[in-house]
């Protein structure tokens, strides 16, 4: 369908400004590609595209969600609140479930739905350690119309038994499911690398899943620094290592390509590290809460110019929601809600690497995007900008999603929408 919306638009843009027009338009082409986006009228090429007019409406970039589990959620909240005996005690029982590949997929499915139904369209997912569950999931990724990064969670030691397997198998079942499913869906399908974290891992297990992704050119997710004791475990496990995050470096893991979830607990050589290799983080604030692990230095990650964008984490993190994220990493640091508003969006589009196809309303980009209703947040549609933010991020949440629509299509509405 060619389309031609009109409504605020207010999106961050690649070259560093933000756009706010109100009204604006964006208009779509058939293979849900943007064709333009601007204040102002329309071109009059744009003549004849169906118009959907949703000037009460703010139309912002679809949300990027850069870490979370899929097996995990229905032990969302649940559970100690320390790392290391709440991995033991809830999520790996829960991950054991996900042995029945029908079992995962229906929370596969489960997923997808609430990620669109909160207006996230590209996010960064853990599956469970087997490698069924894992097809399973990718073919609700399929399905879901989302922008998916998906993989098999690695571990060979230090887990329970039916979550382990060898460095051989991890790495054999890793490839041929990227294989089968990396860029599939016209490229809004990639397999990602997912080794679970260090403790988890023998260190030849990570360093071949490091070259098993470089040699299929895949992404790599995994976890870095997140509570103290899992700190002092990596210390005792890896006495040869000066960091936690050397030793993801002297596997390899460290790449462009790399996203790290938490990384709470480092010190200043570790920032260097991060600097100097290019790897991403996800900030998880809503899971470094709930789990109590600490606090993310974000002035820091902004000041050293680090590429981070926002995580649910969940099941650390009890919610799917973009604006619970954005709500407490905004409560967490000063910064700006626009901001917090882009690292949502363009931030984690460049975390992941798909800043030219997703993030921001811009030519050439998929049409991404979520309609915001300023009412839900007893906000005035024509409030300055910071103040409209501040509105919907800290008062209505998701409540203010009225549609969300997916290169082109729409994966979610709400009445709201019709009237
Ligand atoms: N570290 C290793 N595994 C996990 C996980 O499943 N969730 C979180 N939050 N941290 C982890
Ligand atoms: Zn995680």
């Amino acid at each position: 369908m060619q389309l031609l919306l009109f409504g605020r638009l207010v999106t961050p843009l690649l070259n560093g400004d933000a756009l706010d027009v109100a009204p604006g338009w964006l208009a779509a082409d058939g293979s849900g590609h943007i064709l333009g986006a601007g204040g102002g009228s329309p071109p009059r090429a744009l003549r004849g595209f169906d118009v959907l007019d949703l000037r009460r409406f703010v139309a912002v970039p679809g949300f990027v969600d850069v870490h979370l589990h899929y097996p995990q959620i229905d032990v969302r909240g649940q559970g100690p609140t320390e790392l290391l005996a709440w991995l033991t005690s809830t999520i790996f029982p829960a991950e054991e479930a996900c042995a029945d590949p029908r079992l995962a997929r229906n929370r596969a499915a489960r997923t997808f739905r609430a990620l669109a139904r909160n207006g996230v369209t590209t996010a960064a997912v853990f599956g469970s350690p087997h490698p069924a569950a894992t097809d399973a999931a990718f073919a609700e990724a399929r399905r879901s119309g989302l922008r998916i990064f998906l993989g098999m969670t690695m571990m060979d030691r230090n887990g329970p038994e039916a979550l382990l397997q060898s460095r051989e198998r991890n790495l054999d079942a890793a490839r041929q499911l990227c294989r089968r499913w990396d860029k599939d869906a016209r490229g809004r399908l990639r397999y990602i690398f997912s080794p679970r974290f260090a403790p988890a891992c023998t260190f030849e297990l990570l360093r071949d899943t490091a070259r098993a992704a470089r040699e299929l050119d895949a992404p790599i997710q995994t976890h870095l620094a997140e509570s103290p004791r899992e700190v002092a475990w990596v210390r005792e496990l890896f006495p040869g290592a000066s960091s936690y995050t050397d030793v993801y470096r002297t596997a390899g893991l460290l790449t462009p390509a790399t996203v790290l979830a938490h990384a709470v607990h480092l010190s200043d050589d570790e920032w260097a590290l991060l600097r100097v290799s290019g790897a991403a983080v996800a900030h998880c604030p809503t899971a470094n809460f709930a789990l109590r692990s600490g606090v993310f230095d974000l002035s820091r990650a902004v000041r050293e110019d680090l590429r981070f964008g926002l995580g649910s984490d969940v099941g650390a993190g009890p919610s799917f929601s973009p604006f619970d994220v954005m709500r407490h990493a905004l409560y967490l640091a000063a910064i700006p809600p626009s901001d917090t508003l882009a690292r949502a969006t363009l931030g984690g589009a460049q975390a992941l690497g798909v800043a030219d196809r997703v993030g921001s309303l811009e030519v050439e980009k998929d049409a991404d995007l979520v309609v915001l209703d300023p009412a839900a947040a007893d906000a005035n549609l024509d409030a300055p900008l910071e103040s409209l933010l501040s509105a919907l991020i800290r008062r209505s949440g998701s409540a203010a999603v009225a549609g969300v629509m997916a290169r082109g299509d729409w994966v979610h509405t709400t009445p709201d929408l019709e009237h």
